[in-house]
This record gives C-alpha cells, sequence and structure tokens, in this order.
C-alpha cells in the first residue's frame, strides 16, 4: 500500500471558458492544484481572477451554458467529476442527445447525492444565500433532511444543535432571516453548510460583506469547526490577512491562471512572482517603516482577450523583452512552492547552470 498522504480534493488542468455575445471569456486557465483531508488552502486574486468559477466547477454549479468546461480532471476522494467526453462544439445544445449529455446527466445526479454532504459551498454573498421567507432553523433542517434518513423532528433537533454549534441560541430557530444581524446570517450560512458534516467546505469571501470585528469571528468559528471535524477548506478571499489567520497554504491567481502557490512561509516570505510581490507592497505594513504604498499599475487584462505570453507581464516592473515571447510554465522552485514567472524560471535555469560548470 502507499504510504503517500491520499488527496481529498485533485483538479489538474482546469479549463473554463463562458461564451458570451461579446466573446469568450476565457475565466479559468490550466489550473491544478490539491487539497489534503483537513488542510485549509487560501485561494487569492483580484476580482475577476476566476476564483468562484474553480470553485463552482467543482460544485458541480458551474452556468452552463455560458460556461464550458474546456478541459481538465476534478477528482473528490478519488472519483473523477468532470466528463471524459469533450464538450460537443458550436452553440450549446442541451436537446442534443449523444453520449456527451447522457455522461453529464450521471454526474449531475451524483453530484447532487454529495453536495451538502461531501462538499458544500459557502457563497460570495451571505445577505442573499439565505431563503428570506423560511425559519432559519428549517432552512438548516432541510439539507440535513435531503442527505440523512431520519425523521423531521429528528432533522430539526440537528438543525437546533447546529444553530449552538455557530454560537446562536436554539431558541431562535424559527426566526426570518431579517431578523439576524450580517454576521448572525453568515453563521446561519456557515452552520448549513456544515450541516451534514462535508469533507470540503468551499467558502467564497465569507467574510467580505462583514465588518472587521465579526469577520475576526467568523474566520475563528471556522477554524475551530475546521479542528473539530477534520473539515477541509478551500476559502477564497482577496485578503491576505484572512490567509494568515487561518490558511495552511497558498494559491494565488491572476486572469485564470495560477501564479503562485505554497505554504505560509513561501508566500508571505519567500514570494517570488511579481504580482505576489508586488500584491504585498500595496499593503500598509506596521513593521516596516515604508512612506508610500506602492499599488500594482494597470488593470488585469481582459479575459476575452489575453496575451499569448505572461498575462502579467505589461502591469509588471521586472518585465523584461523574453516576458512576452510565450506564456510561462509553472515550476517548483523548491518543495511545495510554485511559481509561473519565466524571470524565475530563467534565474534558476542559469544556477543551476553555474553548479554543474563548477
Ligand atoms: N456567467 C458568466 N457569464 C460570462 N462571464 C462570466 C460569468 N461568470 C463569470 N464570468 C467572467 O469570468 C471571469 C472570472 O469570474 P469569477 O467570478 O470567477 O471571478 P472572481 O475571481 O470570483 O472575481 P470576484 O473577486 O469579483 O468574485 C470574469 O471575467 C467574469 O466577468
Ligand atoms: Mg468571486
Amino acid at each position: 500500500m502507499s504510504t503517500e498522504k491520499k488527496n481529498l480534493l485533485e483538479v489538474r488542468n482546469l479549463t473554463v471558458h463562458y461564451e458570451t455575445d461579446e466573446g469568450i471569456v476565457e475565466a479559468v486557465n490550466n489550473v491544478s492544484f490539491d487539497i489534503a483531508p483537513g488542510e485549509i488552502l487560501g485561494v487569492v486574486g483580484e476580482t475577476g481572477a476566476g476564483k468562484t468559477t474553480i470553485a463552482l466547477s467543482i460544485m458541480g454549479l458551474l452556468p452552463k451554458p455560458p460556461a464550458h468546461v474546456i478541459s481538465g480532471s476534478i477528482k473528490l476522494d478519488g472519483e473523477e467529476f468532470l466528463p471524459s467526453l469533450p464538450e460537443p462544439e458550436g452553440p450549446f445544445d442541451f436537446a442534443k442527445k449523444g453520449p456527451w449529455k447522457a455522461e453529464q446527466k450521471k454526474l449531475e445526479l451524483r453530484f447532487r447525492e454529495i453536495r451538502g454532504k461531501k462538499v458544500s459551498m459557502m457563497f460570495q454573498d451571505p445577505m442573499t444565500a439565505l431563503n428570506p421567507v423560511l425559519y432559519v432553523g428549517d432552512q438548516i433542517a432541510e439539507v440535513i433532511k435531503i442527505h440523512e434518513n431520519i425523521s423531521a423532528a429528528e432533522a430539526e433537533k440537528r438543525a437546533g444543535d447546529m444553530l449552538e454549534v455557530v454560537g446562536i441560541p436554539r431558541e431562535r430557530y424559527k426566526e426570518y432571516p431579517h431578523q439576524f444581524s450580517g454576521g448572525m446570517k453568515q453563521r446561519v450560512v456557515i452552520a448549513i453548510a456544515l450541516a451534514c458534516h462535508p469533507d470540503l467546505i468551499i467558502a467564497d469571501e465569507p467574510t467580505t460583506a462583514l465588518d472587521v470585528t465579526i469577520q475576526a469571528q467568523v474566520l475563528q468559528l471556522l477554524r475551530n469547526l475546521q479542528k473539530e471535524y477534520g473539515t477541509a477548506i478551500m476559502l477564497i478571499t482577496h485578503d491576505f490577512g484572512v490567509v494568515a489567520e487561518i490558511c495552511d497554504r497558498c494559491m494565488v491567481i491572476y486572469a485564470g491562471e495560477k501564479v503562485e502557490s505554497g505554504n505560509l512561509e513561501h508566500i508571505f516570505d519567500k514570494n517570488m512572482h511579481p504580482y505576489t510581490r508586488g500584491m504585498f507592497e500595496s499593503l500598509p505594513n506596521l513593521e516596516e517603516d515604508t512612506d508610500r504604498l506602492k499599488p500594482i499599475k494597470g488593470l488585469m487584462p481582459n479575459p476575452m482577450d489575453l496575451p499569448s505570453y505572461c498575462s502579467f507581464a505589461e502591469r509588471c516592473d521586472v518585465c523584461e523583452e523574453i516576458c512576452k515571447s510565450r506564456n510561462p510554465e509553472l515550476i517548483e522552485v523548491e518543495p511545495g512552492h510554485e511559481v509561473a514567472c519565466i524571470l524565475v524560471t530563467e534565474k534558476l535555469a542559469a544556477q543551476n547552470n553555474a553548479k554543474e560548470v563548477k
């Protein structure tokens, strides 16, 4: 038997496009990553980088149309969740029969079984994730009833327990979302995501809409739940502070590509990609005396018109001619630390050559 640690989630070469009237949005390009059981992976990137698209792909919730999975593999506990057949070309036509559609249907049924039970998602906006006309308690009980063969009374009791787990008295079971504050609504969303003790929770910017104190409480809660239940978490955020607070590892996404990933030491202290570096330089730092913050100039390229070379080149402070000659490949610069930058690749190659000469 292999002694290697088994991954809970394995995403390989995921490429997702949206086909719109204006053109093809290349939202996610050749992204690969793993999440181990119980691990918290931070996914960082600016708006439009493709973070939510990655999350929806894993949940089987991409809006089709306009989304097309162009290639890739998504394995949860070793089970494949992307169709083995390529999507039919041309305009999307679900009425079209065919082996691709049959496989898609089978996968959709399987997704329904695992969603909520094996993998849950907390959506970006807690204010709209809840149903305004249902009691908060019943919204939790509903998930439990769908997945577990238990009576309504038992599901209600479990939902009350879950409310208490997230710090809300069970007496508030029969209240509506509008009677709850933003932080409490977010706690209900967490309770729903956790109700069936999934192995993986995908939390899409779970604290963005909250003020700083409530944000700290929600993060603490997520961390405690991860410790108690061993739940793995994919935490999407644009805030490195959140990553530092609770993540084990972090991956930086830029224009739909993974540009750097590693543990917190790699990302915070030994980062190498100019985009990661630029993001840190644009943040206030209490320890260093900086006169001025240095924002990254320019904007992310239009995902409908990505360059055939490094997509960060136009904004990069250290860009050289070679950076506009090809797309950078992702290389492992040290165990567990990956970077996609031509200059880094070249520098390492030169160092290795120098070593060989000696
Ligand atoms: N349904 C859709 N139709 C067309 N384009 C879409 C759709 N959903 C997302 N996109 C585009 O895909 C790209 C990636 O979007 P995505 O929502 O995955 O980014 P994100 O990293 O989650 O951004 P944010 O931080 O703003 O949530 C963007 O250019 C976005 O405009
Ligand atoms: Mg998003």
